[in-house]
């Protein structure tokens, strides 16, 4: 069967932007990569899948303040057309407040960054937060005749596969755009090294009270009966090994000059830990803890989203019912993820950060 490209983006509205302060501590974490750049007067800064644009304008921002009064920077947010460019857009203005003594261009570029985006040799500095974990194509669907277990373990090999593929094609394609001496700066999701602090199960918990959500809604008839089925957001996880593996497959484009890995908790953890140690209360403790599960499950629904309301809609359900059903699904996994225990646990996500060097 042949696979689909993935052209969904993040939920819309600003949805993503409301909701994604983990991947802005990953963009914080890469922060020592964008520093000490040597910047021309005139340079040309690309973010590839920008979302909209929260992590992107802080980043920005670092770079223009490094370069020399009156240079000029062109400053380009890539990501799906699918995304909401809406929300972005209202925060480029902020761009003209960056720095009064020089000239700002901003540009959006919606593509995939599995496409050419620039043309070749105009680039700076490219960065990708968050992002090149995204597969080019969505994963092939289980197959009627295989078991749950056997397609999970074929999808991971799959992927896997892919995820290779992928990354030497994106760091083929910014070889050509990103000028000699340019970089290539990256913050991805990596597997998970331990558990001592429980963000395995705690992840874990997270994702399996979305899924009983929608086991309730499909249960009641609220949802058809294989929504749940096909709700995989096509990524998969980098490490600094399947970097260089990649890297070594680009005919000596590309060289990693740093690479560190972080655990990147999210901040609803520690913001629930803060506000119970200041009480004794056991009903304000539950309902610090109502509070993370809330942000944690508008967090990975902020991801989720377009790809469960597109699957549920070709399963059948009636599009003018998916919001409304949505909303119930959300309000259902927070119920579950405290019920199930994950409110004792941290939600995290560890991260692997790079900065290439072209060549
Ligand atoms: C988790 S968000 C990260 C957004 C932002 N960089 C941040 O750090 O918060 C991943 C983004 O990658 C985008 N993306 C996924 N595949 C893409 C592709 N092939 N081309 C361009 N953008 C893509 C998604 O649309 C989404 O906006």
């Amino acid at each position: 069967m042949a696979q689909a490209a993935n052209t969904l983006a993040m939920a819309g509205d600003n949805a993503y932007n409301e909701n994604s302060g983990q991947q802005y501590l990953a963009m914080e974490a890469s922060i020592p990569l964008f520093e000490g750049l040597n910047l021309e007067t005139k340079a040309t800064f690309v973010d590839y899948g920008c979302s909209q644009g929260a992590a992107s304008m802080e980043v920005m921002r670092r770079l223009v303040s490094q370069l020399l009064p009156h240079s000029e920077a062109t400053l380009v947010f890539n990501d799906l057309p699918s995304n909401d460019f809406n929300s972005l857009i209202k925060l480029l203005l902020a761009t003209g407040s960056f720095d009064s003594t020089k000239t700002i261009y901003p540009c959006i570029a919606p593509n995939s960054f599995y496409n050419h985006v620039m043309p070749e040799c105009t680039v700076d500095i490219a960065f990708a937060l968050s992002s090149i974990h995204w597969l080019r194509q969505i994963p092939l669907p289980k197959e009627p005749t295989e078991g749950f277990e056997e397609y999970l373990r074929k999808r991971t090999n799959r992927n896997a596969a892919a995820a290779h593929k992928d990354l030497i094609e994106f760091l083929k394609l910014r070889g050509r755009e990103v000028k000699p001496g340019g970089k290539l700066i990256v913050a991805a999701p990596s597997p998970c090294a331990d558990n001592t602090d429980g963000r395995i199960a705690g992840n874990e918990k997270l994702r399996c009270a979305l899924f009983q959500a929608m086991d309730i809604l499909m249960d009641s008839g609220k949802l058809p009966p294989n929504a749940s089925a096909g709700v995989y957001p096509p990524n998969h996880v980098h490490t600094q090994q399947s970097f260089q593996a990649a890297v070594n497959e680009t005919e000596a484009m590309w060289v990693i000059e740093k690479a560190y890995d972080r655990v990147i908790p999210h901040p609803a953890y520690q913001a629930m830990l803060e506000s119970q140690k200041g009480t004794q209360d056991i009903e304000l403790h539950k309902s610090f803890e109502r509070e993370y599960a809330s942000d944690v499950v508008d967090w990975i629904l902020a991801v989720f989203k377009p790809f469960m309301q597109k699957w549920w809609v070709e399963q059948g359900l009636d599009e003018g019912l998916c919001e409304g059903v949505f909303q119930e699904c959300a309000d259902l996994a927070k119920v579950e993820f405290v019920k199930s225990g994950g409110a004792a646990l941290p939600v995290a996500q560890d991260f692997v950060f790079l900065r290439l060097n072209r060549c």
